[in-house]
C-alpha cells in the first residue's frame, strides 16, 4: 500500500483526491496539510508540511504557489517524492523546481487529466502525417465565466506538443481582428470562448482540401485531474531522483 501525504488537503482538488483515494485499495493518505483546518477528515492534518511527523512514499500537492517553496525544502530533506500540480509558480520556484529534481523525484504537469496527456501523445503522431499534407491547425478551447486565463494553459500545451513535431517553426495566432490578411501556412489559430460552468473542453481542428480531422476532449468534472494525479502518485513513490511528467506515467501502462 502506497502511503500519500495530501498537501492542500482541505482544498477543492485535496478533497476530490480524498474520496478518490477512499475508494482505491493500492494507496491511502496518511497525512494531510492544510492551514484551513475546520474540515474532517480521515487522517491527521498538519497546518504546514514542516510541523508533518508522518512517514510517506509520495506527496501529491494541490495547495497554493507560496506553500510551495517549503514543501520542496520538505521533500528533498525527507527524500519524499512530489506530485506537484498546483500552478501560477514563478521563475524562481520553476528553478528551484528543477534544482530539487536532481536529489528527489518529482512529477510536475499543468494538466493531470490522462485524456489530455494521451491526446498530446495522440496529436504528435496526427501531425507528423497532416502538416506534410498541408492540413492547417487551429485549436479552441472553451471554458466557465469565471476563469481569469486566456487561452488555457492546457490549449498551449496542446500547441507546443503539435508544435514540437513542427521543429516550432509555427507561430501562435490568438487574434485576427487586427490585420486584414489570409492566415499564415506556418501558424496555430488559438481562440478561447468563456460562458457558464464549462469545465474545460479543448477541440483541435486538422482542416486540409475537402477533409477536416477534429480531436476533441471535454473534462465534465474536476476528478479527470485528481485521478491523474492519483495515477501519477503510484507511478512516482520509489522512483529515483529527477523530472518526470504524465507522458511518463502514460508510457509506463
Ligand atoms: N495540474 C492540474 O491538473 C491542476 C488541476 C486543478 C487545479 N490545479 C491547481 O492546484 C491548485 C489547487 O487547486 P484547488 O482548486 O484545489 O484550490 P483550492 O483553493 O480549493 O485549495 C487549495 C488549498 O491549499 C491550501 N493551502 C494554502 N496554503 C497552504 C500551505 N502553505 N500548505 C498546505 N496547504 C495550503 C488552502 O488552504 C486550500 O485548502 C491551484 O494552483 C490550481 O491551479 C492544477
Amino acid at each position: 500500500m502506497i502511503r500519500a501525504i495530501m498537501h492542500g488537503c482541505n482544498g477543492h482538488m485535496g478533497q476530490t483526491i480524498s474520496r478518490l483515494v477512499a475508494e482505491d485499495d493500492g494507496i491511502e493518505i496518511v497525512a494531510g496539510v492544510d492551514p484551513y483546518t475546520e474540515v474532517a477528515n480521515t487522517y491527521p492534518v498538519f497546518a504546514t508540511i514542516d510541523a508533518c511527523d508522518v512517514d510517506a512514499d509520495v506527496i501529491i500537492d494541490f495547495s497554493n504557489a507560496k506553500a510551495v517553496d517549503a514543501l520542496l525544502d520538505y521533500a528533498v530533506a525527507k527524500q519524499v517524492p512530489v506530485v506537484l500540480c498546483t500552478t501560477g509558480l514563478s521563475e524562481e520556484q520553476l528553478a528551484k523546481v528543477a534544482e530539487a529534481s536532481k536529489k528527489v523525484a518529482i512529477l510536475k504537469a499543468a494538466n493531470m487529466s490522462l485524456g489530455i496527456n494521451t491526446l498530446m501523445d495522440l496529436l504528435k503522431k496526427a501531425t507528423a502525417v497532416f502538416a506534410d499534407a498541408g492540413f492547417d491547425i487551429e485549436i479552441v478551447e472553451k471554458h466557465h465565466n469565471q476563469k481569469l486565463d486566456a487561452p488555457s494553459g492546457t490549449a498551449i500545451a496542446l500547441a507546443d506538443s503539435i508544435n514540437e513535431v513542427l521543429d516550432n517553426e509555427y507561430e501562435y495566432n490568438y487574434d485576427r481582428s487586427k490585420d486584414r490578411k489570409k492566415r499564415e501556412k506556418k501558424e496555430i489559430g488559438i481562440v478561447s470562448v468563456r460562458g457558464g460552468n464549462i469545465v474545460g473542453e479543448h477541440e483541435v481542428i486538422f482542416a486540409g482540401m475537402d477533409e477536416v480531422i477534429t480531436f476533441k476532449h471535454t473534462a465534465t468534472s474536476k476528478g479527470v485531474f485528481g485521478k491523474g494525479a492519483v495515477e501519477a502518485a503510484k507511478f512516482l513513490a520509489g522512483k529515483a531522483a529527477g523530472m518526470y511528467d504524465m507522458q511518463d506515467v502514460i508510457a509506463a501502462k
